[in-house]
């Protein structure tokens, strides 16, 4: 297994993790989706097994650098890879990226967030398995009848190496 930050060349390999992990109708939509978030400025890292990329996460930074608040965008391991620990080293390598960037700036991370469906409990277990705490919930917000979950994690400010 690499870990490594995403290509826009990744498109395609990166739209077949979409397709299988989130609401998207065709390959064509999640390439037209990871092409728009890229340019958005979304920082994309993926997991590659044997020229395969079998997981991704993406985080981006809110509003300025000095807020050193973050969001956890997207993170998706394919079916047949998730329960082996891939979810969480990706998951730290990103953070880590996401660290290196904030202290490039003069700021450390200080804040991460994430927003999950009511319905994904095996994401929210996932995320307090990691150290993220229930923050708020968002009623109805991107579909009626489903809730939004707001999770987030504080860091401490990392010592210089
Ligand atoms: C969310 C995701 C990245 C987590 O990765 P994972 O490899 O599945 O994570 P884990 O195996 O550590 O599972 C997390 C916890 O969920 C629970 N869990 C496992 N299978 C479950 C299931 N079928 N239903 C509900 N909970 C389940 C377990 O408590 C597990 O913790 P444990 O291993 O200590 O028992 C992965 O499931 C995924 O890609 N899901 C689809 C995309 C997605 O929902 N992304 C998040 C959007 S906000």
């Amino acid at each position: 297994m690499k870990l490594r930050k995403a290509k826009r060349t990744d498109a395609g390999q990166v739209a077949d993790v979409l397709v299988e992990c989130y609401n998207m109708d065709s390959k064509d939509e999640a390439i037209e989706s990871f092409k728009r978030e890229f340019k958005q400025e979304k920082v994309f890292v993926v997991c590659v097994d044997n020229k395969k990329i079998v997981a991704i996460a993406s985080w981006q930074m809110h509003d300025i650098p000095k807020h050193k608040l973050a969001e956890l965008h997207r993170i998706a391991v394919l079916p047949e890879f998730r329960g082996k620990g891939i979810s969480k080293q990706i998951f730290d390598f990103m953070v880590d990226d996401c660290h290196i960037f904030y202290e490039d700036q003069g700021h450390g991370l200080r804040k991460m967030f994430v927003l999950t469906h009511g319905s994904n409990k095996r994401a929210q277990k996932f995320y307090e398995k990691l150290g993220f705490s229930l923050e708020a919930r968002l009623p109805n917000h991107y579909y009626p009848g489903e809730d939004e979950l707001v999770y987030s994690m504080f860091f401490k400010k990392r010592k210089k190496t």
